[in-house]
């Protein structure tokens, strides 16, 4: 059996930059550079939808939330929007993880600022350090199309849930309205690469972004991908007519 960390890539495509260690480290820095006008660009470029997105993500979680002592970690939280959402609503532990210091430094910041007890840590998603049926809901927001493997990122949450806890994996997926769809490509294949450069002043994470967008697996192929990596009940909803979805499944 090929070693897991050196096996060739099988996700981000960045993972052409070779096996899974130089596909993290390509998303890290690529991701490091964007952070002081990650969240900026965000709000900007998706024209503040992704905070209701995020909103409504916490919100499919609220009955797990508000159980006194439940934990729950938001993985690739970046400069930690969702973590901050999940925690306003959480009656016990509310865990941040990020593998890029950058972001997570301005997690921590906007944590403080805004008094949140939600807590900060350094992991990579594909190597958690939890320990297996530990968590009651894991969540990724914009983060599961940058590993570097997504089935093995799907094992690895699996791994860390309890038997019955929920994954909600939010993230852009295929536009199905058949007039916005078109004219949704040409912004984020045409508009998005150049405003996003001129803002950030780095130009490669925005031509990335529509590139791993369209390669990224759709709303039916990643609900089968969760399915076989042994998840339950696995269900969609759509927002903006699919630019993103919101995947929920319980550990089975
Ligand atoms: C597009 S940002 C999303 C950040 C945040 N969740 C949000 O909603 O804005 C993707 C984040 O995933 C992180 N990331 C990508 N691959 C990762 C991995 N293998 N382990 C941990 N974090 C990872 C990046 O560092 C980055 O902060």
């Amino acid at each position: 059996m090929s070693d897991p960390v050196r096996a060739p890539a099988q996700g981000s495509p960045i993972a052409s930059a070779g096996d899974e260690v130089a596909a993290g480290a390509a998303v890290r820095t690529m991701f490091a550079a964007v952070a002081p006008r990650y969240d900026l660009l965000n709000h900007v470029l998706s024209l503040g939808f992704d905070m209701a997105w995020r909103r409504a993500t916490a919100r499919a979680l609220r009955e797990i939330l508000r159980r006194p002592g439940s934990c729950v970690a938001d993985f690739c939280c970046g400069t930690g929007d969702l973590t901050l959402c999940l925690s306003r609503q959480s009656a016990g532990w509310v865990v941040g993880a990020d593998f890029c210091p950058p972001m997570l430094t301005l997690a921590r910041r906007k944590s403080v600022r805004r008094g949140s007890r939600a807590r900060f840590l350094a992991a990579d998603a594909l190597r958690l350090p939890f320990r297996n049926d530990s968590l009651d809901a894991a969540t990724l927001a914009f983060g599961f199309r940058n590993l570097a493997n997504y089935d093995r990122g799907l094992a690895e949450m699996r791994r860390v849930l309890k038997n019955g806890a929920c994954l909600a994996i939010l993230e852009f997926s295929r536009v199905h309205w058949p007039v916005f769809g078109p004219i949704f490509r040409f912004y984020f294949r045409r508009v998005l690469p150049r405003l996003g450069a001129w803002v950030s002043g780095v130009a490669g994470p925005y031509r990335y972004l529509p590139d791993s967008v369209s390669l990224f697996p759709d709303q039916e192929s990643l609900a089968g991908k969760m399915r076989m990596a042994g998840f339950r009940n696995v269900r969609y909803r759509n927002f903006a007519g699919g630019v993103a979805a919101l995947h929920l499944g319980e550990k089975a």
